[in-house]
């Protein structure tokens, strides 16, 4: 702690914190809810059965390549690699290979491996980098050159499935290739994105080259519309590239050289060298103890294994199921006022393990004991983050989209990637169709400043040369007596962690089925800002008494978006299910 305090540029943050601080039948169909929304409706049927395999995601077609890897002898592994590719394609705004990603692998041999894909600033980085840009784009680590970081998502795709599938990375790149060049149609969320993001792409001919055309009606150029097809031909050459000359033309070839040039023209510091440098890095989940489960994480340079655990370990200490029927009003506060303490923390503990040290304390029960008896249940804490057992002595180990899959023979996945927020930085390598990520921006660009989730934090996470931002990315393998019950994750910032928590309570501990637990009314804090979101479905009569316990409650129509699987042990049946909040699929053979 005292170092903390000694370090001229933590002081700004620490004086900040200290004063503001996720059933028998079989089915092969994608199913597709008959109404979708982003207001947090329940649809019916956002769940499919299979007694084999199961893959979920956010796209059916993206699913449906989850399916085939399934049907050409694929597992689990092989499924979700596939799926994610597909994604890259379908779903670029929110993941592809010019993002990162977490993938945490639960094999038939009952291993858990932890692929950290994450982005890896350039070398040229420094702490300051974004206080002193000198750039022509507004917003530096949101959008434009300076505001990527070295892509992690293909190696790490590609090291799964050479480790742990049975297929080649080739067949994975197949439905994704066939998707960017036969085109596939805009569906009316990837138009709203894309008029989201249009001022800031309409910067980059890059990107208006790939995502815009002339209106038929006015001849001007207007990004896509819903039912139009959208053919991407670049990225079909660059999966096709790819698939012949493995990630080398990536990493220390073609695009690496592309891109390499694109910034030099264009103020970006990324280099040749800092591709030729990326590397994944194999990390030791988070395990923890949940009541009777055991709950697999992904460490640090994420901050959602620490956190999840974090506060199902508080959480622990109240008994929820009880509480939800005696005392629903209750039963939500405690849930918000765990997940505060433990965002409190994320603000000043966490980063990129490889550079700073996060205390293993975080995630003991001791720990856990200290922070649930803070909790008062008539009022709210207004707390500052907290000191874990062994703070400066305990470490880790050094070392947005989700997609789950699991099959029969006991291969479990929860992946996450992303390129952060919508199209990334919203440019595109000319010649590539790759999209860029923003994940700079989950660094805290200079202290005090909220990044684009409002989260802000410590020294722990300040940019330097090839160190990984901060993530929120919280894929999580659950067991129970030794097998896999549960795989779920979530896109949405700092509100996957909560997401990842809703489905585990919503389903370990008030039973509801994986679907249910889900598309469930959520609510989120994140400690700063101090403000309970509620979503906007969240029973009026409940804000209320929350508002009576103090909670300055905002209604928020954007909760994320989750994915699950369950197994039943005793039928043998996995239920996957996708987030009704978005047009999603989960499907087995
Ligand atoms: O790694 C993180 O925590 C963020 N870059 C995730 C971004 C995200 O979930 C965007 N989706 N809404």
């Amino acid at each position: 702690m005292l170092k903390f305090c000694l370090m001229g540029w933590s002081v700004g943050v620490l004086c900040f914190a200290a004063t503001t601080s996720v059933w028998g039948v079989q089915s092969s169909l994608v199913s597709v809810p008959p109404t979708t929304s982003d207001l947090g409706v329940l649809v019916e049927n956002a769940e499919s059965t299979s007694r084999k395999n199961m893959v979920a995601s956010v796209h059916p077609l993206a699913t449906q390549a989850g399916v085939d890897a399934f049907a050409n002898g694929g597992n689990a592994i092989d499924a979700a690699i596939a799926t994610a590719l597909t994604l890259g394609v379908v779903d670029n705004f929110n993941s592809g290979i010019g993002g990162g990603c977490f993938i945490l692998i639960r094999t038939a041999k009952g291993e858990v491996y932890a692929i950290d894909g994450r982005e890896m600033a350039p070398s040229a980085a420094t702490q300051d980098l974004f206080r002193d840009a000198k750039t022509r784009f507004s917003n530096p680590s949101q959008t434009g050159p300076l505001a990527s970081g070295v892509p992690g998502a293909l190696k790490a795709y590609a090291q799964a499935v050479a480790q742990h599938g049975r297929l080649d990375l080739r067949a994975s790149l197949k439905k994704g290739m066939e998707a960017a060049e036969g085109g596939f149609q805009v569906t009316e969320a990837y138009a709203a994105k894309l008029r989201i993001a249009k001022k800031a792409m309409l910067q980059f001919p890059g990107a208006v080259n790939v995502f815009f055309r002339p209106d038929p009606k006015t001849g001007l150029i207007e990004p896509y519309r819903a039912g139009e097809i959208l053919k991407q031909s670049d990225l079909a050459k660059t999966y096709r590239k790819i698939s012949q000359e493995g990630t080398d033309w990536f990493y220390r070839g073609g695009f690496s050289e592309l891109a390499g040039q694109w910034m030099e023209a264009n103020g970006g510091i990324m280099t040749v060298n800092d591709f030729a440098k990326y590397k994944t890095v194999n990390r030791k989940p988070v395990r923890s103890e949940y009541r009777d489960f055991e709950i697999y994480g992904f460490p640090p340079p994420s901050s959602g294994g620490v956190h999840v655990a974090q506060v199902l370990n508080i959480l622990e200490q109240f008994d929820l199921a009880e509480m939800y029927q005696s005392d629903r009003v209750g039963f939500y506060h405690v849930v918000a006022e765990a997940m505060k303490l433990a965002f409190a923390d994320r603000a000043f503990w966490l980063g990129d393990p490889d550079y700073v040290d996060v205390p293993l304390g975080l995630i003991e029960k001791s720990y856990a004991k200290e922070l649930a008896v803070k909790i008062k249940m008539d009022s709210v804490l207004t707390t500052d983050h907290n000191i874990p057992p062994n703070a400066a002595t305990d470490f880790f180990e050094r070392h947005t989209t989700h997609v789950a899959a699991a099959d029969s023979e006991g291969n479990w996945v929860a992946l996450t990637t992303t390129v952060n927020t919508t199209f990334g930085a919203k440019y595109v390598i000319p010649g590539t169709g790759v999209i860029m990520n923003n994940q700079m921006d989950d660094f805290v660009a200079f202290p005090g400043k909220p990044n684009a989730f409002g989260l802000i934090g410590g020294e722990n996470n300040a940019v330097a040369s090839g160190k990984r931002p901060l993530s929120s990315m919280s894929p999580t393998i659950v067991l129970r007596d030794g097998q896999p019950v549960l795989t779920v994750g979530a896109a949405g910032g700092p509100k996957i962690i909560t997401e990842v928590l809703w489905a585990i309570i919503n389903h370990l501990d008030l039973e509801m089925p994986i679907g249910e637990a889900i598309a469930a009314p959520r609510l989120h804090h994140q400690w700063a800002p101090k403000q309970l979101l509620l979503e906007a479905t969240f029973d009026k009569k409940m804000a209320e008494q929350l508002t009576a316990k103090q909670h300055q409650i905002k209604r928020s129509r954007s909760m994320g978006i989750c994915q699950g699987i369950t197994f039943d042990t005793k039928t043998g049946i996995f239920t996957g299910a996708f987030d009704p909040r978005t047009t999603g699929s989960a499907a087995g053979e």
